[in-house]
């Protein structure tokens, strides 16, 4: 497939089979998120990969905010907690100056390969942002200054020939300011 194919086909996923992902796979989306662009090419990514049926639980039951329905992600086998570690010096010497928090980006970026590189390899992801960082913190066992910032499911879909359609997305012309002006 190729990098068009895969990003028009990704949906987020909220349905899975049983199936376990096999640890070479996991590591084949890690690597392609450890591979994303950076400010500095500090690499503010952390990840906690929980397979284990438990602690998924735990993370889903106290880790994810309430007001959005999120009972699928117990069907998900893998979940990766994608998190920002900030350096001391240069991310918080360049967000006073440039008034732009970097890490955000980076995480971002880096979890969005990781998820494209899912998909590739048939594998439906979701992202999660509707977490509770510091009682995911404590539930993983990070230190304070990993932050957990946001969760994706990881499985094979239930339905794989029939995804969840596509979301709407904004046309170009609500979005992109041309210059000169078209
Ligand atoms: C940063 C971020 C946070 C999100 N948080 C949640 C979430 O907490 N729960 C959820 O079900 N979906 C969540 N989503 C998925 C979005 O709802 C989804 O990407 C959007 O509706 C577009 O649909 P699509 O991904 O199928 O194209 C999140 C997506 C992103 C990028």
């Amino acid at each position: 497939m190729s990098v068009a194919e895969v990003i028009s086909k990704r949906r987020s996923c909220r349905a899975y089979n049983e199936d376990p992902v096999s640890r070479e796979d996991i590591e084949k989306v890690l690597h392609a998120a450890r591979l994303a662009p950076s400010a500095c090419n500090q690499q503010p990514w952390r990840f906690a990969v929980v397979t284990d049926s438990q602690q998924r639980t735990e993370i889903i039951e106290h880790g994810f905010r309430v007001g959005i329905k999120m009972e699928w992600a117990l069907g998900a086998p893998v979940l990766i907690v994608l998190g920002m570690k900030r350096s001391l010096i240069v991310h918080r010497a360049a967000v006073k100056v440039s008034k732009i928090d970097y890490p955000w980006m980076d995480i971002g970026i880096a979890g969005e390969h990781l998820v494209l590189q899912a998909e590739e390899m048939g594998l439906g992801t979701c992202w999660i942002g509707w977490v509770k960082p510091r009682r995911l913190r404590s539930i993983l066992g990070w230190p304070k200054d990993i932050y957990p910032a946001a969760v994706i499911t990881l499985g094979w879909p239930e339905n794989p020939d029939d995804p969840p359609k596509a979301r709407p997305r904004k046309d170009l012309d609500d979005i992109v300011t041309w210059l000169p002006s078209q």
